[in-house]
């Protein structure tokens, strides 16, 4: 019994220690950021309709981006089913609730994905962060502005659609990729987000992605519709990110639980998510300067609170 004193003490002891430790390098890691003023790509990626690629090619584009040498953290945005977990097989114990709620750090929640991808969960505080009084939120921002050091890139996986959740991320960005596959609804429910998109986000760079397309007169085709009616009615135009054909090797991955990109480097799918990945990096047509996190938090901030 007289041991129990002194144990606890030392625990609590150390439990200060490192929370005191924890708390210095995220200040010394802040100041970096805000010395080197280096900012994340941010990119969202969403579609009209559900089920037409958006994790796997989120996934995918993430893990080709960090074996070229970039570093990459995927937000899971979509409150769903907590898709990215599935498809990557793992398990985070925290999420972006328990930083808005439990005061946990971005190194609590932050998890390793395949190929030195970085992964956060954002649970049900993608809803909830856009509903904090502005000091929570300051506190919410400093948090998750220090992925602009962890980070070249974010791809943000948002649910489908044009619910609350899914387009205050995709009215925030600057840079979204919009998954559609052949299937005349999702064309349509594309075609729908491109012109929220062009009304409320005219700053932003949107790109498309067709998805398991049989060939690439297929892309196109799916392109060609939505700009007759883009053209037509919002006076805009989209242009392709690339297309991924319909390959078994995308499924095969969904349920190895392990990506296409790793597990089947050699599939047409793959070699797809090569050049998109290319033209992210390398085409100027496609590159947006990064703006980072603190903005982008900041724009859903503001947008939630004033409409
Ligand atoms: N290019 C492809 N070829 C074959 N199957 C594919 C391809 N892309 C996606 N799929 C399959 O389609 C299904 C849906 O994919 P995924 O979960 O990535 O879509 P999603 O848009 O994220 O869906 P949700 O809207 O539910 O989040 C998966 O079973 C996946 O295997
Ligand atoms: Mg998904």
């Amino acid at each position: 019994m007289s041991k129990t004193g002194p144990i606890v003490d030392q625990a609590d002891k150390l439990r200060r220690i490192v929370s005191s430790l924890r708390e210095r390098s995220e200040v010394i890691i802040d100041r970096a950021v805000k010395k080197t003023g280096k900012k994340a790509r941010l990119i969202a990626v969403t579609s009209g309709k559900g089920g037409v690629g958006k994790t796997s090619l989120t996934v995918n584009i993430a893990i080709k981006l960090s074996k070229n040498g970039y570093r990459v953290v995927v937000i899971d945005g979509d409150l769903g089913l907590a898709n990215v977990e599935v498809m990557l097989g793992i398990v985070p114990q925290y999420s972006m609730y328990d930083i808005i709620n439990s005061g946990l750090s971005l190194s609590d929640v932050i998890i390793d994905g395949p190929m030195g991808i970085k992964f956060i969960s954002g649970g049900t505080g993608v809803v909830e962060m856009a509903y904090l009084d502005r000091r929570r939120f300051d506190s919410l921002l400093d948090t998750l502005s220090v992925l602009d050091s962890y980070a070249d890139f974010i791809l943000v996986d948002t649910g489908a659609g044009i619910s609350r959740s899914v387009t205050k991320f995709v009215l925030a960005a600057r840079e979204v990729i919009l998954v559609t596959n052949s299937e005349p609804t999702s064309i349509t429910d594309a075609y729908a987000i491109l012109k929220i998109i062009s009304i409320h986000n005219k700053e932003c760079y949107i790109k498309m992605i067709a998805n398991m397309v049989e060939s690439p007169a297929e892309a196109e085709d799916i392109l060609a519709r939505i700009n007759t009616a883009a053209k037509m009615f919002i006076g805009a135009e989209i242009k392709s990110l690339g297309f991924v054909k319909r390959d078994p090797a995308v499924s095969k991955a969904v349920k190895t639980q392990t990506p296409f990109i790793i597990g089947s480097p050699k599939s047409a799918a793959a070699k797809s998510i090569e050049r998109i990945a290319q033209r992210i990096v390398y085409n100027t047509e496609y590159i947006r300067e990064p703006e980072g996190v603190r903005e982008f938090l900041t724009r859903i901030y503001l947008r939630m609170n004033s409409s």
